[in-house]
């Protein structure tokens, strides 16, 4: 009887380790829309297959080079159903067609795919070069190492894919530490693993401004930590470049007024100068809305930055506004008397009205976080409004009553860390789990993760991102009725162990092994 328990406990275990129950969605992160798999296993190796397409797309083309290599020399999964089946010959192409040459990224970016693998070849069909990536990287996911050796890829009958939310993102924060290039390539390239398309690009801030203003070259000089801890006009184009090459937008954020210590040292009387007893007490506050210097100034920068970055939003900031300062500055309360404003969410409210005109002028829509519409801002209707506060639920429902498109942020701070698998956490938030109407829900296009730098920086910023951020990647791609924890935990192991096998060191999930350990970078 006890030999017999022993043994059943062994069977048991064996079949945790071997996992002879997995399936071939377990390889795929995020879970695709109505994946229909058949039971023929075809070969894949290197020497006979090839992409083929009539696309001219040089975005196309890179990408057909990129995912030859991911498939052909990142060490795929070892996948033990996949030793079920005896495999058929090889399978020599995926013939990949593109309906549309237009190229352009914003929300109405078509991102669907349809992807087939059968006895004559696997075939990818997408409106957009942008859903033959999306498609490519299922395609790459799919493919595994067969226990016996050698490379295989199941039979697909049919996946049809398209992403929930257009406005999938990751704020990244390079004012508080600095984070280098090379990092931030290298985490493009893993948003695309998990089929992201949006960088919020936290540049500056009140510790640091490292982003290299051809106008005002003075605000790096005098406002990043030194001259080496800079984003050159260089620095930014490729990164724009090189996201936009993986079907990724790259949102700036220029935060104001508030937030903007490190603007001060490089653009004098930019900021409010602070009192105590009557006097100017050397220290600083958010950005003066009452001297026109600040308007040539800003009219000037925004030109530059609408300039520097082509996407056609531009995230605004406008949070937390610490009234203090303001509130002792002597010309400041001249001013106030002057314009009849007793209260000073008066005066912020001036600043964003004029930054917001401003902006217009330049023909660009923005994001701005949410105290913008709680402050009753005269924005225009295409403003996405990031929704980050505690009681997001009925913030959502008021932003979509008034009819304003929304993104949530609130339940995705990777920056706290607490013990245990918190991605699960993020994984159970749904930004459309707020008492809405159809019409309100479609208001909707979004989230993002955020990885705030106080504690980060090129050293953790992978391993604290990753995979933790998957878990968002999936609840803002996959179906809503996508939420099954322990089937998604599955699903992210592999995922994790795939990130390793691409370069990317993303932590542990929980107790468990990859076939392929991180090796170092
Ligand atoms: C692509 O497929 C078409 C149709 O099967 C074939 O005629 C063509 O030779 C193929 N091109 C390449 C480069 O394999
Ligand atoms: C600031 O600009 C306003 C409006 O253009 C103008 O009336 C005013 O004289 C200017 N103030 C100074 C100090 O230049
Ligand atoms: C402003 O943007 C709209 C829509 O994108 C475009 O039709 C229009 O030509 C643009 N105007 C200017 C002055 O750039
Ligand atoms: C939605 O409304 C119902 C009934 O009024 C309430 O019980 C529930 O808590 C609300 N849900 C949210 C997320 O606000």
């Amino acid at each position: 009887m006890a030999l017999f328990l022993l043994f059943f406990l062994f069977a048991v275990s064996l079949r945790l380790v071997f996992g002879d129950s997995s399936t071939t969605s377990d390889l795929l992160w995020p879970q695709p829309s109505q994946p229909k798999f058949g039971t023929e296993v075809y070969e894949v190796d290197s020497g006979n297959f090839v992409f083929n397409t009539t696309s001219a797309s040089t975005l196309l083309k890179s990408a057909m080079d990129r995912y030859y290599v991911i498939i052909f020399q990142s060490p795929a999964p070892f996948f033990p159903s996949g030793g079920a089946t005896q495999p058929k010959g090889p399978l020599t192409t995926l013939y990949i067609t593109v309906h549309s040459t237009d190229e352009s990224l914003n929300l109405n970016t078509d991102e669907s795919y349809y992807l087939n693998v059968g006895g004559n070849g696997a075939s990818i069909t997408a409106t957009t070069v942008f859903g033959a990536m999306r498609g490519l990287e299922t395609f790459s996911q799919l493919i595994y190492h067969r226990p016996d050796g050698g490379l295989a890829i199941n039979e697909v009958t049919g996946i049809y894919d398209k992403p929930r939310f257009q406005y999938r993102g990751i704020l990244i924060d390079t004012s508080r530490h600095f984070v280098n290039l090379h990092t931030i390539l290298t985490h493009l390239d893993a948003m695309v693993y998990s089929k992201f398309n949006i960088l919020h690009w936290h540049i500056v801030d009140d510790p640091s401004f490292p982003y290299e203003s051809y106008t005002f070259p003075d605000l790096a000089a005098k406002g990043a930590f030194d001259h080496e801890h800079i984003y050159t006009q260089e620095d930014v184009k490729t990164v724009i470049n090189y996201a936009y090459e993986r079907g990724i937008r790259v949102i700036p954020e220029f935060d104001t007024p508030g937030h903007t210590q490190s603007w001060g040292a490089g653009q004098p009387d930019l900021l409010t100068p602070c009192y105590a007893n009557g006097q100017p007490n050397g220290e600083y506050g958010p950005v003066n809305p009452i001297l026109n210097s600040t308007w040539t100034f800003l009219t000037s920068l925004y030109q530059e930055i609408d300039n520097v970055f082509p996407d056609n939003y531009i995230h605004l900031g406008g949070d937390e506004v610490s009234f203090t300062c303001w509130q002792g500055n002597p010309d400041i309360q001249a001013w106030m008397k002057k314009m009849g404003y007793t209260d000073y969410a008066k005066l912020e409210e001036y600043y964003e009205n004029n930054l917001i005109d401003l902006v217009n002028k330049l023909n660009k829509s923005y994001v701005v976080w949410q105290e913008i519409f709680d402050n009753g801002l005269k924005i225009k209707m295409d403003t996405v409004i990031d929704v980050w506060k505690t009681g997001w639920e009925k913030e959502m429902d008021a932003v979509t009553k008034a009819g304003y498109k929304v993104i949530l942020s609130t339940c995705w701070y990777l920056n706290r860390i607490s013990y245990g698998e918190d991605w699960k956490d993020y994984y159970s938030c749904d930004p459309q789990n707020f008492n809405g109407t159809d019409d309100q829900n479609s208001l909707v296009v979004g989230g993002h993760s955020c990885l705030w730098g106080e504690l980060i920086d090129s050293t953790n910023f992978m391993s604290r991102m990753w995979p933790r951020a998957c878990a968002v990647g999936e609840r803002l791609w996959s179906p809503k009725t996508v939420t099954d924890v322990n089937d998604a935990r599955t699903r992210l192991l592999n995922q994790r162990c795939r990130l390793l096998t691409r370069g990317i060191q993303a932590e542990p999930v929980g107790p468990s092994y990859c076939n392929d350990e991180w090796h170092g970078p």
